[in-house]
């Protein structure tokens, strides 16, 4: 009898640690909603001031406060932590702010991130500056990219969509006015595609000239066709759009020199250099040109396309080049881009500012991509493992850069968001001819209309 009841005591709490350790791998949101931030948070609030200390991120207290502990206190004069501001609780994690002491610096507290992420028992603790003198914890609960979840408000704009997780919890945005042109590299399998399907869907909604080329045959970006103004799917027909392109870009630029010149008196604020300045009536759409892997403009098979690849190669270079002002973005992806490809690669790689490196089968894959950011950034994506489709490292503008994943978005949503916004694709007339054809969607077979009568006598 005795046994049964220790057995039943033991049981229960036994019952639960097992059950906080499942729902910890299975259900890490809802472990740390319920379990893991009252304890982080109970445990930082114990020991800031000891964990702050060991870090040597305190500093002497000020004569006046020194002066004041030992006038009220009989205590010992301790080195005093930063000041901490209220902590606030996320869904993934904790966010608290700190007040730099003099002498302090952001990257002081940066060096400690590892030190403290293991103090509060939390996955991850990043340091964003705020303000100066001020810098914000960023304490994240659980590894969020195993099974990404955007979060649910961010401000999205126009040429500005929401396409991955970053690993601090925040959304990752593509931001076209930022960054007008982006490289996206990646072995075979690692989500390039996938990224570009977030950023089409993305942008579907919005009133931009989405251009397509897939010399896969079209395999990746056929399924958008209803909402592409335009789409390529082998070289031969991307000779024929690019040159279209250029001839739109520079229409553009006539544009906007007509109305530079067209009024002498027209105030200093009207007068634009690119086409965010012209008025609204007279803007023509953006448009973005998405290429799916890029090398197959750059590989011929013989000496006589030689000269249809220089020529593509330079419209592309151009597009880059001087496409921001007339309203034309780039997305290239690719597996490898480096010079083996021949004459302009690393040309119009240099005119790619952002950078997105998926997994890679080779360091020097990673360089390509990554290796004018920083080295560290390079072994970051030489580390991404292959069950994880989809996690990339991406280059920021300021020259840092952070671990991205995309969430997963079958083929079948992203062609179904594109279905439903065809009726938003903006009139480019010079791009008419290369829309893609989209065959009618086959209405499902119901129930006739008459049922048939079996034919008797
Ligand atoms: N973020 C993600 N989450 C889950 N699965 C993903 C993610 N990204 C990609 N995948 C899966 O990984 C596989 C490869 O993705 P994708 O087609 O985007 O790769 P790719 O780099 O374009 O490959 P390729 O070079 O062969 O075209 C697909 O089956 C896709 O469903
Ligand atoms: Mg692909």
């Amino acid at each position: 009898m005795t046994n049964l009841v220790t057995l039943a005591e033991l049981g229960g709490p036994l019952a639960a640690i097992g059950g906080a350790a499942y729902a910890r791998h299975a259900h890490p949101a809802a472990y740390w909603s319920t379990v893991g931030l009252p304890l982080s948070a109970a445990r930082l609030l114990a020991s800031y001031s000891s964990t702050m200390d060991a870090c040597g991120l305190t500093v002497e207290p000020s004569r006046w406060r020194a002066l004041a502990v030992r006038a009220t206190t009989r205590r010992e004069v301790r080195p005093v932590p930063p000041r901490r501001g209220m902590i606030r609780p996320t869904s993934t994690g904790l966010r608290m702010r700190l007040r730099l002491a003099p002498g302090q610096e952001p990257m002081d507290v940066a060096a400690s991130a590892e030190r403290l992420r293991h103090a509060w028992g939390v996955h991850a603790v990043y340091v964003r500056d705020v303000k100066p003198g001020v810098v914000e914890l960023r304490l994240v609960g659980y590894d969020v990219l195993r099974r990404v979840r955007m979060p649910r408000r961010f401000d999205s704009g126009l040429l500005r969509v929401p396409v991955a997780l970053r690993e601090d919890a925040t959304a990752f945005a593509r931001d076209y006015r930022a960054v007008p042109h982006e490289l996206v590299l990646g072995a075979t399998l690692s989500g390039k595609s996938m990224y570009l399907r977030h950023l089409i869907s993305g942008l579907a909604a919005q009133p931009v000239a989405l251009v397509g080329v897939d010399c896969k045959r079209g395999v990746e970006l056929a399924p958008f066709a209803s909402r592409l103004s335009a789409l390529a799917t082998d070289p031969a027909e991307a000779a024929e759009l690019l040159p279209v392109l250029v001839k739109e870009m520079e229409d553009r630029y006539d544009l906007i020199k007509a109305r530079q010149g067209i009024a002498p008196g027209t105030p200093d604020e009207e007068i634009t250099s690119d086409v965010w300045g012209l008025p609204e009536s007279e803007r023509p759409p953006p448009i973005i040109l998405f290429v799916d892997e890029v090398a197959e403009l750059f590989l011929v098979a013989s000496r006589k396309d030689e000269e249809r690849r220089d020529e593509m190669v330079t419209h592309l270079i151009r597009l880059a080049q001087l496409g921001r002002a007339a309203g034309i973005y780039l997305e290239v992806c690719g597996q490898r881009f480096g010079a083996e490809l021949g004459k302009g690669a690393t040309m119009l790689r240099a005119q790619l500012t952002g950078r997105v490196c998926h997994r890679v089968n080779d360091e020097a894959s990673a360089k390509m991509a990554l290796g004018d950011i920083a080295p560290e950034a390079v072994s970051a994506a030489c580390s991404i493992a292959p069950e994880l489709p989809g996690l990339a490292v991406v280059g920021d503008t300021s020259g840092g850069w952070s671990r991205i994943r995309t969430p997963y978005l079958s083929l079948a949503d992203a062609a179904a968001t594109c279905r439903a916004s065809a009726h938003l694709a903006p009139d480019v007339p010079a791009l008419a001819p290369f829309r893609p054809h989209v065959p009618p969607v086959p209405v499902e077979a119901s129930a006739p209309a008459v049922a048939p009568r079996p034919v008797t006598e």
